[in-house]
């Protein structure tokens, strides 16, 4: 099966930004961790990350038909874009939500996802090991079909 891992806004500058929430790992050392995890899984795993919103909806657009299953930390547009969470029942896959730090312990405006209603699992405060959780849940979805 195949899984697109996307991560959006900032999430390029994990290990920089605030590593006190988001922690030391690099995207690239999230990325080897999720290959890693995939290889073990037998699941293929296509990463890619964006800054600009409009790029990563047609990424998810493009899914359609060509993934089995999509990962996402979608970052701060989890609780700004209702685009994001239309395009993602496009793919007619399942959506697992992840999130490095736990928002719900974070501020109130990050208490809300548009994302979480669309998704069928939600990952939150696991660190990078979320990501890694995701796609063993990914793997049982898939195995269950
Ligand atoms: C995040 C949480 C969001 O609130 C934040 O805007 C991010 C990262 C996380 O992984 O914990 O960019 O999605």
């Amino acid at each position: 099966h195949r899984v697109l891992l996307l991560n959006g806004p900032n999430l390029n500058m994990l290990g920089v930004r605030q590593p006190e929430v988001y922690g030391a790992a690099s995207l690239a050392d999230v990325v080897a961790l999720a290959e890693r995890t995939a290889s073990e899984l037998g699941l293929t795993v296509s990463a890619r990350q964006t800054n600009h919103e409009g790029e990563m909806l047609d990424w998810i657009h493009a899914a359609r038909g060509e993934f089995d299953a999509i990962v996402i930390n979608p970052g701060a547009w989890t609780h700004t874009s209702v685009a994001l969470r239309d395009a993602l029942v496009i793919p007619d896959v399942p959506v697992i939500e992840v999130h490095i730090s736990n928002v719900h312990a974070r501020e109130e405006f990050r208490h809300t996802s548009y994302v979480s209603g669309i998704a069928a699992a939600v990952i939150a405060g696991c660190g990078v090991q979320g990501y890694d959780f995701a796609l063993r849940r990914v793997a049982q979805l898939l195995a269950d079909e």
